[in-house]
């Protein structure tokens, strides 16, 4: 099989480290940290479907907006007083995530390829450009897409084609690459050849189709090659 002309990688989860806000979130909720950490996450990413899915996406809001939205839940959730201090300080955290140790070799690597490496993602532009600039990753990336471009978030098809309209390629000639598994699957539906990247030892969805490829790292990207 043809190798792939375009490497696309989700951000949050697989560039990023969500839960890296872990640590904070355990300084200020002594015992806390790893539960809000989760909840946090997992409210977030039922916010962008259920945004998406009601009322053809009428109430779209920024992915920054629904992160904190997801927050204030997560808190209210768990019975943890979130101030305001606390709220700022916790965003802001988000706003500069980890960025998982190998993702400059293994851009490096495509690079030298002369792969063409983008990124696909719920965030909106400007959480997506401080990431990417805290991480240096700037010139390591030919496209950066956001979401908000269609103002609906995946698993919408809508935003899978935005990484075949950037690139002018089909979906079969890029690998889509995630550490979330329901993107990952929702990519493969759309045609894409997909790395999961099973950071967390996790099963995949149960839902009858397989990514193309599993892996441990984004290394495994290079295994396409
Ligand atoms: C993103 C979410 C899925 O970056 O983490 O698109």
């Amino acid at each position: 099989m043809e190798k792939p002309k375009a490497v696309l990688f989700d951000a949050y989860g697989t560039l990023f480290d969500v839960y890296s806000v872990g640590l904070l979130a355990e300084q200020l909720f002594p015992g806390h940290g790893d539960a809000l950490g989760v909840l946090w996450r997992d409210k977030q990413i039922e916010y962008t479907h259920l945004v998406t899915a009601s009322n053809d996406g009428a109430h779209y809001q920024p992915f920054w907006e629904l992160t904190r939205a997801a927050l204030r839940y997560a808190c209210k959730r768990l019975a943890l007083d979130l101030t305001p201090g606390h709220e700022e300080r916790l965003m802001n955290q988000y706003n500069h995530l980890s960025a998982f140790p190998e993702n400059k070799e293994v851009l490096a690597a495509l690079k030298a390829k002369r792969v063409t490496t983008g990124i696909l993602s719920n965030g909106d532009p400007e959480m997506l450009a401080v990431a990417v600039r805290s991480a240096g990753l700037e010139g390591l990336l030919d496209h950066v897409l956001s979401v908000d471009a269609v103002r609906k978030y995946k698993t919408h098809p809508d935003v899978y084609a935005l990484g075949t309209q950037a690139t002018g390629l089909d979906a079969r000639q890029i690998a889509f690459v995630s550490c979330n598994s329901w993107d990952a699957l929702a990519a493969t539906w759309y045609g894409y050849r997909t790395l999961w990247v099973n950071r967390y030892q996790l099963p995949f969805e149960e839902l009858g189709t397989q990514p193309t490829r599993t892996g441990s790292s984004l290394r495994d990207v290079l295994a396409f090659f």
